[in-house]
């Protein structure tokens, strides 16, 4: 079994293990938002699980969800550059994000409040003026519901029904203006996703959520055709 050293702790990982799901296993918080630990490939998009890793005598920014260990590897996660990374990163995710914690059905378990208390921040971002879109929810299917309007773009969602070897969801749009969405923007209680769910479990938002967790509210639903 390899061991790591993080941030002086050496730790033991599984042949191959990325670091990110070695760290997390050995109760050490590195903060994540798009990785998912089935995928070969992840979506690395979010940039917030940055690390340094020493090799040959000096250290490389790698992102810890797609980095695999390696014997005895330096990590280090809390130093001051990763810091202000995570933080920008963290800023630019949540100034296209529609904060209304009080009535998400997701705030006992939200991941974005998990992030901004692990880099001391607040959720509003302080630098940047909020681009949140004021985009309409769907309710339309009968057991759970999208509001793209907390969607972080984070991806775990297509890649899981992609995985599945479905393919009722992906990215549509492009730029500021892409949303998950099904093809033809059908409204998701149409779209034939009827069976596992599982992309609805995976979001660590209040973007998708299962109806019984509730927080819904009645403004702008779209409603079953
Ligand atoms: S997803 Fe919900 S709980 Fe999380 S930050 Fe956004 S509004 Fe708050
Ligand atoms: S709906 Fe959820 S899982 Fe899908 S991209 Fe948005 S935040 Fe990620
Ligand atoms: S969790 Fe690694 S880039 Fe998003």
């Amino acid at each position: 079994m390899p061991s790591l050293i993080i941030d002086g702790k050496e730790i033991t990982a599984d042949p191959g293990e990325k670091i990110l799901w070695a760290a997390l296993r050995s109760g050490i918080y590195i903060p994540h938002l798009c990785a998912t630990e089935e995928a070969e490939l992840p979506f690395g998009g979010c940039r917030l699980c940055l690390v340094e890793v020493e090799v040959g005598g000096r250290r490389e920014m790698v992102a810890a969800c797609s980095e695999p260990v390696r014997e005895k590897m330096k990590v280090y996660i809390q130093t001051e550059k990763l810091t202000k990374m995570r933080q920008t990163a963290f800023e630019l995710i949540m100034s296209d994000h529609h904060i209304d914690c009080k009535n998400c059905a997701k705030r006992k378990e939200c991941q974005l409040i998990r992030i901004a208390s692990s880099l001391k921040m607040p959720l509003q971002p302080k630098r940047l003026r909020s681009l949140a879109r004021d985009l309409p929810i769907d309710d339309s299917h009968p057991l759970f519901t999208n509001d793209p309007r907390k969607c972080v773009k984070c991806g775990k969602c297509v890649l899981v029904c992609q995985g599945l070897g479905e393919s009722f969801l992906d990215f549509v749009d492009r730029g500021f203006e892409m949303v998950v969405s099904t093809f033809d923007h059908l409204p998701l209680g149409s779209a034939g996703c009827e069976s596992c769910l599982e992309f609805v479990k995976v979001c660590p938002t209040g973007a998708l959520y299962f109806k019984e967790t509730g927080g819904m509210k009645d403004e702008q639903k779209i409603s079953n055709p």
